[in-house]
């Protein structure tokens, strides 16, 4: 990568999930006006590109996973204006501003279903997935709903069932019919033309399915838990032919001057990497990498995955890294406060744009929540395994000071989803006074990456450091060359480096000691303590690492 890179590979992104952020208007759901009274913090960060969860006017089954118009902001969130002034003040900061399309499924309050609804021969019937009864009654096929129950619904009125990969209330536009992809593209013209930065587009691999509707397979590795889980997904996701559409939605954008497609895709590296298109890669620029939350939190298991991707990438390709979400259960609460700053390291020197969640920079944890209290749908739907998938616990309001609710929301306001319990004590203005705290390293380790082009550009090579626990890897550029050490372990680890340099400089330690020299040779890792390190100019590593990995 050229110095010249864009930047959307220089930047770091930064998921804001607009309900829990900021609320402005005392109703206790965030909204624009808050978020924007917030851009300072987020510029203070040194984080580059915002990622906003759905602003669109929906009925909110899905908190805004379900859009009732792809043009317009829900009043709950704000107006256009609004949106504009935020837009504008995003730029104004030097940032960038992406949104999420979801394109997979409308709302069933979008006008195009109700049309599709309302009768079998009107003309965006066919804009939606529609199929008689199975021959002896009951849904076409054996499809399922990421939420529980089957992925199809029994219209009564016009005696066909629609598909839903999710609610009944997100019915799947159908991309085989040849209006439904010029219709979506000219909802992604509407932002674009405002000069949002792109798109974030949700559950892009299952855009098509199985035109003969085929039943799927059983999956014999079920462990009995989650429905949709006892099927393989063979014929809803991931089939050869959405990669055609995603070009075509690529091509559409790059009608833009210098705009971003990520793409939501829960999918192992080898399959992962295939969404950025061939060599030519003309399909996602970022295939959102979900391998740090999925693997096991294991430094030979992280590295090997790290090679991995490093290794499958289509040349020209650029990686990405994602720490957390608003669908998973946050980073502290993974892999526990000690190491999410490991994590956080690891996610900001890697090779690749990383992208992190909201409130995971002060060590934010889940907040357990009684099924009473919980509103994500797959939680009510499958209350047995509410614990499992509801999603509420890592989407509570974010935690900004020791005021009534936590800043997040006016005195005496009810928010939307509980505050954490410790939210007095876990949060950014108690941190902020605190330069040793999960929030002041957050800062400094960003404010590392962006002063040193060897991270932000440079190559990536892993190291084996001869001790367990221990993930170690160099990056570097022609201007210099630093070494990264994460401990993933609770016990101090003496890493035995093929390097042949006696000291290097210490430029930050996740337990945020002072920077200084060490000694390669003596050099201690504490429990659960990353490190990164400036070698000497002109430093060799050996050849056979260089070479073998
Ligand atoms: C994506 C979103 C998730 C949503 C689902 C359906 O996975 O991230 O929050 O529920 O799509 O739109």
């Amino acid at each position: 990568m050229s110095a010249a890179a864009s930047w959307w590979q220089r930047g770091i992104i930064y998921q804001v999930y607009p309900r829990s952020f900021q609320d402005s208007n005392g109703d206790g759901v965030g909204d624009l006006a808050g978020i924007i009274a917030r851009l300072d913090y987020l510029h203070g960060l040194n984080v580059d590109i915002i990622w906003l969860s759905p602003i669109y006017p929906s009925p909110m089954h899905d908190f805004g996973y379900d859009v009732a118009d792809y043009c317009a902001i829900d009043p709950l969130f704000g107006s256009m204006s609004d949106f504009d002034r935020l837009l504008a003040e995003v730029h104004r900061r030097g940032m960038r501003l992406v949104l999420d399309l979801v394109p997979n499924h409308s709302s069933h309050r979008h006008p195009w279903f109700i049309a599709s609804r309302s009768a079998r021969d009107d003309p965006r019937r066919a804009w939606y997935i529609w199929r008689d009864p199975a021959s002896g009654g009951g849904p076409p096929n054996n499809w399922l709903s990421h939420f529980g129950g089957p992925a199809w619904t029994f219209d009564e009125g016009s005696g066909q069932y629609y598909m839903h990969q999710f609610l009944p209330q997100q019915p799947e536009l159908n991309y085989r019919h040849p209006e439904v992809l010029p219709a979506m593209l000219d909802c992604m013209r509407f932002w674009l033309d405002k000069g949002v930065d792109g798109f974030r587009v949700d559950v892009i691999g299952m855009l098509l399915k199985d035109p003969l509707f085929r039943d799927e397979p059983a999956n014999p590795a079920w462990n009995g838990i989650r429905e949709y889980q006892s099927l393989l997904h063979v014929h809803t996701a991931n089939l050869p032919e959405v990669h055609g559409l995603i070009r075509q939605m690529r091509a559409f954008l790059d009608g833009w001057d210098d705009r971003l497609m990520i793409g939501e895709l829960y999918l192992p590296n080898a399959e992962l990497v295939r969404y950025y298109g061939n060599e030519d890669g003309a399909e996602c620029h970022l295939p959102f990498n979900f391998q740090l939350i999925r693997a096991p939190w294991d430094a030979a298991v992280i590295r090997r995955v790290v090679d991995e991707y490093e290794a499958l990438l289509p040349v020209h390709a650029w990686p990405n890294w994602v720490l957390g979400n608003h669908d998973q259960k946050r980073l502290a609460t993974r892999v526990g406060l000690s190491q999410a700053r490991v994590a956080n390291m690891l996610l900001l020197t890697l090779r690749g744009t990383p992208t992190c969640y909201y409130g995971d920079e002060i060590g934010m944890l889940d907040v357990p929540l009684p099924l009473t209290l919980m509103q994500d749908p797959p939680a009510l739907r499958q209350p047995e395994i509410a614990h499992l998938v509801g999603r509420d616990p890592q989407r509570t309001p974010m935690q900004w000071d020791a005021s009534a609710n936590a800043g997040f929301a006016a005195a005496g306001v009810r928010s939307w989803l509980p505050l954490a319990a410790d939210c007095s004590t876990r949060n950014v203005a108690s941190q902020a006074a605190d330069p040793a705290s999960p929030l002041g390293f957050f800062r400094a380790m960003t404010a590392l990456r962006r002063a040193e082009p060897a991270l932000a550009s440079g190559f990536y090579q892993s190291l084996d450091a001869d001790q367990p626990d221990v993930f170690a890897y160099l990056r570097g550029d022609r201007g210099s060359t630093l070494l990264v050490l994460l401990n993933f372990g609770a016990e101090r680890r003496r890493p035995a480096l093929p390097l042949s340099d006696a000291a290097a400089d210490l430029l930050l330690s996740t337990a945020m000691t002072a920077p200084r020299r060490l000694s390669l040779a003596q050099l201690v890792l504490e429990p659960d303590e990353g490190m990164v390190l400036r070698l000497p100019a002109g430093s060799r590593v050996s050849r056979s690492v260089l070479s073998g990995g």
